[in-house]
């Protein structure tokens, strides 16, 4: 047994130390800030207990308790780029950026029940028949409930080696033992290490462990996983405070009751964040969706008023996606606006345009906007779906179940291109879509299997479709 390290409570805000904990921090004066945590031993080993002694020492101080260490020129620094590990689970691979980092840590938060574990397992699963170690701790569930769910997947997760801990040194001493390739801890919040007083789930437990894991996956070359529940509120000590720690923050969302569940990067340090993978839930865990376009467009009532078609570009592939509009009757008061998956501030202004442009008023009229099945519409190209949706519900008469819709829309009611037109007209035509109206200026030369209409306004558009 070993002395336990000292601890210090440090406020998050501005950084000072304090040897007892405190409701309110001297320096900043903020409260609720201090948070517990392992007090860095080179400094007390040379006696320099904080930043103050070290100043008030003076300069050659500064550096005490260090040593010179090699240096190096950028191109004189070798060693191939090492290759990663695929977990034949496509859609997972491609939101990694292809594939697992050796060594890196990958962080996936989302609210309970979403599937994280779940995904984690068939990782797990896949991993292990090919050929790579995988050491699967769970301070959530006992090894016969992890068992259960594995029984239940398709993936055969027999060979996934599996630990009930929470304690975070066993469980650093125990994979070091059998140093597997891949670390899962499932999860962050239930962990803790012995040199903190906090509870398991308290900031400073899931800072200093994270931090821990971190440093075991850089000395080892294993690839750990931390699974990190997000609270409704946003919650303290959720993913947010590890953010900045780990290499990779992959967020697994879902709509209420859909079965099918979106993982999207947050931060990559080894690929782009605006990958997503879409996966459905299924009896036997977790199906990857190769083609996004069909499940969202899959239930469209295609000849009601107030839904339009617009292709994203979500990471490297386009996605066709349903935007729905209803513009109803307001009761007294001012009329709602709502959007689900879309921007508020972004609705109004278009609103606003359609209102000053095309002589659309909305003033009596509560506005519902929903981008179907959970997606975020932040791509511009989408609004001018959203205008022909909108319109489309005001006039009562559908667009055309074979129609998308391509443009940023100007506050002059002006049609703008769009980027990467011609890879959304060739998801447009695989889906079976037969027009598109967009910006005259962005139709490309070759658009094979799709009519490209040009419009120049929305009034333009509204003419050519209500008229
Ligand atoms: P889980 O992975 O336990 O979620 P998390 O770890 O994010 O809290 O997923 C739990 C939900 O998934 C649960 O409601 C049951 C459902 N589920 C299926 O529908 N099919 C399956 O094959 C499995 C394993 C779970
Ligand atoms: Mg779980």
């Amino acid at each position: 047994m070993t002395a336990r390290a000292r601890t210090i409570y440090r406020c998050t805000n501005c950084g000072a130390d304090y040897p007892r904990w405190a409701g309110r921090c001297d320096i900043c004066g903020e409260w609720n800030t201090l948070v517990e945590e392992a007090a860095p031993r080179v400094a007390s080993a040379t006696g320099l207990k904080n930043a103050a002694s070290r100043r008030a020492a003076g300069p050659g101080s500064l550096g005490a308790g260090g040593s010179v260490a090699p240096t190096q020129k950028l191109r004189d620094v070798v060693g191939a780029a090492e290759p990663r590990w695929t977990t034949g689970l496509a859609e997972f691979d491609f939101v990694l950026g292809g594939g697992l980092v050796p060594g890196s840590m990958v962080l996936i938060g989302g609210e309970p029940g979403i599937g994280k574990s779940t995904i984690l397992l068939q990782v797990a699963a896949r991993l292990e028949q090919g050929g790579h170690r995988t050491l699967y701790v769970s301070g959530e569930e006992s090894p016969l409930q992890v068992r259960l769910r594995a029984d239940r997947l398709s993936d055969k997760a027999s060979d996934v080696e599996l630990m009930s801990e929470t304690l975070l040194e066993t469980v650093i001493t125990t994979a070091s033992s059998i140093s597997p390739s891949v670390l899962i801890v499932d999860s962050i919040q239930t962990v803790f290490t012995a040199d903190l007083d906090g509870a398991p789930g308290s900031v400073g437990q899931v800072r200093e462990c994270a931090a821990r894991l971190m440093r075991f996956a850089k000395d080892t070359g294993t690839t750990v996983f931390v699974v990190g529940h997000v609270t409704r509120d946003g919650g303290i000590a959720g993913p947010k405070t590890l953010e900045h720690i780990v290499d990779t923050v992959l967020y697994f969302e879902g709509e209420g009751m859909l079965d099918h569940r979106i993982l999207r990067a947050n931060k990559n340090r080894f690929g782009s964040v605006d990958e997503i993978g879409v996966f459905r839930m299924t009896a036997t865990g977790l199906d990857p969706v190769a083609n996004p376009s069909e499940l969202f467009l899959g239930d469209r009532l295609s000849h009601a008023s107030g839904s339009a078609v617009t292709a994203l570009i979500e990471g490297s592939r386009p996605v066709l996606i349903e935007v729905q509009g209803l513009a109803a009757k307001a009761g007294f008061g001012t009329p709602q606006r709502v959007a689900t998956g879309f921007d508020n501030r972004r609705l109004a202004l278009l609103l606003a345009v359609l209102d000053k442009r095309a002589g659309l008023s909305f003033s009596q009229l509560d506005v519902f906007l929903n981008v179907v099945g959970g997606v975020r519409l932040q791509d511009p190209a989408g609004d001018l779906a959203v205008a022909a949706a909108l319109a489309s519900s005001v006039y009562d008469r559908p667009v055309g179940a074979d129609a998308i819709f391509l443009g940023e829309v100007g506050l002059g009611g002006e049609i703008r291109p769009v980027s990467q037109s011609e890879r959304r007209l060739a998801e447009a035509a695989k889906m079976g879509m037969k027009m598109a109206y967009m910006a005259e200026r962005g139709i490309p030369s070759r658009a094979a299997g799709i009519k490209a209409i040009g419009v120049a306004t929305v009034g333009d558009l509204f003419r050519r479709l209500f008229q």
